[in-house]
């Protein structure tokens, strides 16, 4: 089969890029942007962007890149584009859309956060939506095929039309490493299998590896009352991303990032007569490593067949909405334990970061003191005050 060559700008040549694949076998499933461009074969790299030479120089020969160069206004020269593929640092984002925006592409595949705050994003999504360009969000368990099948069967359930699972119970969710970088993922996952959710409380955030990011736990529900929670891990103990499901037929367990799966049915107790229980499970593998290759052929479908998204900047906003309201609760709840009698040093880092990380979503008259942060005392790891003002 012929397929239309579309014509890609990747900006930023860093690991989801190209990077993760560079030196996978050609067989493996591509887990980056350009990898999952090649192995389609609908899609033409035609520049780059990225301001290190070197860097440039290696993904250009790499990925055989028509044309690189250091800014997103140079990369006029070679256009126009369908397809930008924006993977640079997040902090970078909310500039470069708009810079990618004066080179009118069709599309903007765009990596995840979109920006670093729900404003920003929702402006960005509104800018493309105003320019007519379709923005696809890489939150690729949207792709997995796997998943998908998974979201028609809840969503039977949910309809009263059984299905393999029949209604869900509750969903518990594991994960570390930001409540924007990984929550997000996490609350988006959610959301696309059980539909939108509220939240219910947010508990104490957890510094486990970004200084304005924090992990946190947090209970929310669907629409229907499922309960879901938020369950926070440690970034420097191990990476985490996992998602159970209990539901009226059995338990349905995502683990390792959707890499695998656990699934376990419903059996007569062997010890208590009478009592129904749960097997021990059997562990399959899961088809996450496809979601890359899915994503940029649904992008290849929406541009060509007006096929609709499965990932988009309004799917993304509604997940980020979510974790940066998370955030705030969080910092709310860290703010009020501070204002007993003691401040300890972990109430004053949360106040102090929180602050910084959510500040957009705050009034300043509940922000803390300079004074407030400066008066706490370095902790165990060496992180003083300085940190703190830095990160706020
Ligand atoms: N979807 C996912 O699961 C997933 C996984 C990893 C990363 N990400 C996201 O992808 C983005 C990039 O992450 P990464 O891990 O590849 O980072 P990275 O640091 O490996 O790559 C970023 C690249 O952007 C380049 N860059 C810096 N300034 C630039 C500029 N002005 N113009 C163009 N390029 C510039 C850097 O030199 C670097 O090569 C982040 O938003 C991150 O959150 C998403």
């Amino acid at each position: 089969m012929n397929l239309q060559q579309l014509r890609v700008l990747v900006v930023g040549c860093g690991n989801i890029a190209g990077g993760f694949d560079a030196e996978r076998p050609a067989s493996a499933p591509p887990l980056t942007h350009a990898g999952a461009y090649w192995r389609h074969g609908g899609f033409r790299l035609v520049a780059c962007v990225e301001p290190d030479a070197a860097r440039r120089e290696a993904f250009m020969q790499r990925w055989l890149v028509e044309k690189g160069y250091a800014t997103i206004d140079a990369a006029a020269a070679a256009g126009p584009y369908d397809v930008v593929s924006l993977c640079s640092p997040t902090a970078l984002h909310a500039a470069h859309i708009a810079a990618i925006l004066s080179l009118h592409p069709r599309s903007l595949f765009c990596e995840k956060p979109v920006t670093r705050s729900a404003a920003e994003t929702a402006a960005a999504v509104e800018v493309c939506a105003a320019a007519g360009v379709k923005m696809a969000v890489n939150h690729n368990r949207r792709w997995a095929p796997d998943i998908v099948r998974l979201q028609r069967e809840l969503r039977a359930g949910a309809a009263g039309q059984g299905g393999p699972w029949g209604a869900v119970r509750s969903a518990i969710g594991i994960y570390n490493k930001g409540i924007l970088n990984n929550g997000s993922h996490l609350v988006d996952l959610v959301q696309m299998l059980l539909g939108p959710l509220e939240l219910i409380a947010a508990g104490a955030p957890v510094f486990d590896h970004w200084p304005d990011d924090p992990t946190v736990p947090a209970l929310l529900q669907t629409r229907a009352g499922v309960p879901v929670t938020l369950n926070a891990a440690h970034a420097a103990d191990y990476a985490i991303f996992e998602l159970q499901l209990l539901t009226e037929r059995g338990m349905i367990a995502m683990e390792d990032g959707g890499a695998g799966w656990r699934v376990r049915r419903i059996v007569g107790s062997p010890h208590f007569k009478g009592y129904a229980v749960l097997d021990g499970g059997q562990r399959t593998s899961g088809e996450y490593h496809a979601s890359t290759l899915a994503a940029v052929g649904n992008l290849h479908d929406a541009l060509t067949r007006e096929m609709p998204l499965a990932s988009t900047g309004e799917t993304a906003l509604a997940a980020q909405r979510l974790c940066e309201l998370i955030g705030s609760r969080s910092l709310s709840r860290a703010e009020r334990a501070g204002r007993g009698a003691e401040t300890d040093f972990a109430t004053s880092t949360a106040q102090a970061t929180l602050a910084g990380a959510f500040a957009s979503t705050r009034s300043p008259a509940t922000l803390p003191t300079l004074t407030e942060v400066q008066a706490v005392a370095p902790s165990a790891d060496g992180r003083g005050p300085k940190d703190l003002v830095r990160a706020a």
